[in-house]
């Protein structure tokens, strides 16, 4: 290793260090700014060391990818919606996959160019198997990420496969695409200097991302944020077999990193969803049944004003304000803690509870609230605040639904039983803002809504907000 070598290695270890610090950052609200500025440093750090690399031949290339990249990149992140960012992850994994898998297709290629007599033409079969082997793991989970997110993305935006999509001996077919890519990897480390390696790598490519369009598009929409997350942890085992091609060992440690907390993540969504991983991928719910009716809501359901719960707050001690999805949508985030803050100031306690999957993405809600400036304390998870819900007065539902549909606990034939789910029914009064009541992502009636303790009020999360709070000042 020559002495640039050694400060580039150097600068590697540093940006690795200053990923794990970013991490550890990222596990709490309080220190997650701290924890993504470290993780930005670091990825500097490791950019601008790899630009010092002497093997760097066209700077202008570089630069035009850059400018190109982060003109896109800014487009996009002032375009998309918050609701859309699910869909935003997995454009970004599928070509974090591609990438991987071209640049270790781009280093098989050089191999195999390099002239008579250079020092990796001059190696052995054996000598090469390891990295023919990486290049392949490479080629293989950089491509089935590519066309698996793609067609996660095409579900989530509603493109194509909105529904859940099978074909004939499906699971044969996959089979069999594995098989194809397990030979073609043999093959590939047994010829990695020639013409048949790069055809068994194209090869590995082709059948890898077919398998990818087919291993997803079975998978229903419901259960696309927990394919996203499993996918963003492939396109980081994709890297880190791509730093093993390279040897460039910031590669190996970001794409590890990457891929297991992408596995840490996954494995957290499918126990809040009560889903085991298999029944994610095999596209199996919960349960077969469908849910009740729309009739479990008939002359039952009691309609409320902003002015009457305006009133209900006059006496509350104790408030929880539960938002899912339909907070999202209303962007009701800074008008919630409007209320929050009237309702405090008027010697009431409130705090939030938050539920693991509400909205579409997780921590979806916890980065809404922090959006706007709600303390992080107040924030409770299901365990903290499921037990507090029989002393609690009011419990203001903002636009979430299956979160707090108490099926998931009393009806083991439900798509969702089994689910935990935040106890509002426990509490004195319910109060449920939505616009109808039209089911949540789970396509089923919520008993909540025709319960003694719940009143239903009509309107847009955020014009409720605004309503209520202009009711509170004039009681
Ligand atoms: P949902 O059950 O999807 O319900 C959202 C409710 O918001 C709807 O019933 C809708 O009713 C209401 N809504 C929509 N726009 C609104 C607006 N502008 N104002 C007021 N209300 C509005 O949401 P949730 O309770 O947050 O549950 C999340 C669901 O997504 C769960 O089933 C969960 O398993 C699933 N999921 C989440 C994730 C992650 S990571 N978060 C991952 C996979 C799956 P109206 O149309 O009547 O207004």
């Amino acid at each position: 290793m020559n002495t640039p070598e050694i400060w580039i290695n150097l600068a590697y270890l540093v940006a690795g260090v200053l990923f794990i610090f970013g991490l550890k950052g990222l596990t709490h609200p309080k220190t997650a700014r701290r924890g993504n500025l470290l993780g930005a440093t670091g990825m500097l750090v490791a950019v601008v060391a790899t630009l010092c690399h002497t093997q760097v031949l066209s700077y202008t290339l570089i630069i035009v990818g850059m400018v190109i990249g982060a003109g896109v990149g800014a487009f996009l992140a002032r375009w998309v919606q918050m609701t859309a960012m699910p869909q935003m992850v997995a454009l970004f994994n599928g070509l974090g996959g591609a990438a991987s898998a071209l640049v270790a297709g781009a280093e098989l290629l050089r191999d195999s160019m390099a002239p008579e007599g250079s020092a990796v033409q001059s190696l052995t079969v054996a000598d090469l198997a390891p990295k023919s082997i990486a290049i392949g793991v490479s080629g293989l989970i950089g491509a089935l990420t590519l066309t698996g997110s793609f067609i996660a993305f095409s579900k989530l935006q509603e493109i194509w496969f909105k529904k859940p999509f099978k074909l004939k001996f499906h699971y044969v077919i996959n089979l069999g695409l594995t098989l194809v890519v397990i030979l073609l990897g043999i093959a590939l480390a047994m010829n990695p200097l020639g013409g048949v390696g790069n055809l068994c790598f194209w090869g590995i490519i082709i059948a890898a991302g077919a398998l990818g369009v087919l291993l997803v598009a079975p998978i229903g929409g419901a259960d696309m944020p927990v394919v996203i997350a499993l996918l963003n942890s492939y396109s980081g085992l994709a890297a880190a077999a791509t730093g093993f091609v390279l040897q460039n060992s910031v590669l190996i440690i970001s794409g590890s990193l990457v891929g297991a907390s992408g596995v840490i993540l996954t494995t957290i969504m499918c126990k809040a969803m009560n889903r085991s991983l298999f029944n994610v991928l095999f596209g199996v719910m919960a349960a077969d049944g469908e849910g009740p009716s729309d009739d479990i809501y008939e002359g039952k359901v009691k309609w409320t004003s902003p002015e009457e719960v305006g009133i209900l707050f006059e006496s509350a001690q104790r408030v929880v304000i539960v938002p899912g999805y339909g907070l999202a949508v209303a962007q009701a985030q800074h008008a919630v803690r409007e209320l929050a803050q009237e309702l405090k100031r008027r010697g009431a306690e409130v705090e939030y509870g938050i539920h693991p999957v509400a909205g579409r993405m997780p921590g979806h809600m916890n980065v809404l609230l922090a959006e706007a400036d709600v303390e992080y304390d107040k924030l409770k998870d299901l365990d903290e605040i499921n037990p507090t819900f029989p002393e609690t007065d009011v419990v203001l539902v903002i636009g979430a639904n299956d979160v707090v549909n108490p099926l998931a606990r009393t009806d083991p034939q439900s798509p969702i039983a089994g689910m935990p789910i935040l106890d509002v029914d426990k509490a004195r009064t319910v109060v449920v803002i939505k616009r109808s009541l039209s089911p949540g992502y789970a396509g089923i009636a919520n008993p909540l809504f025709a319960m003694d303790n719940t009143l239903m009020l009509k309107s847009d999360g955020k014009v409720a907000m605004v309503d209520i709070l202009a009711a509170v000042r004039d009681v």
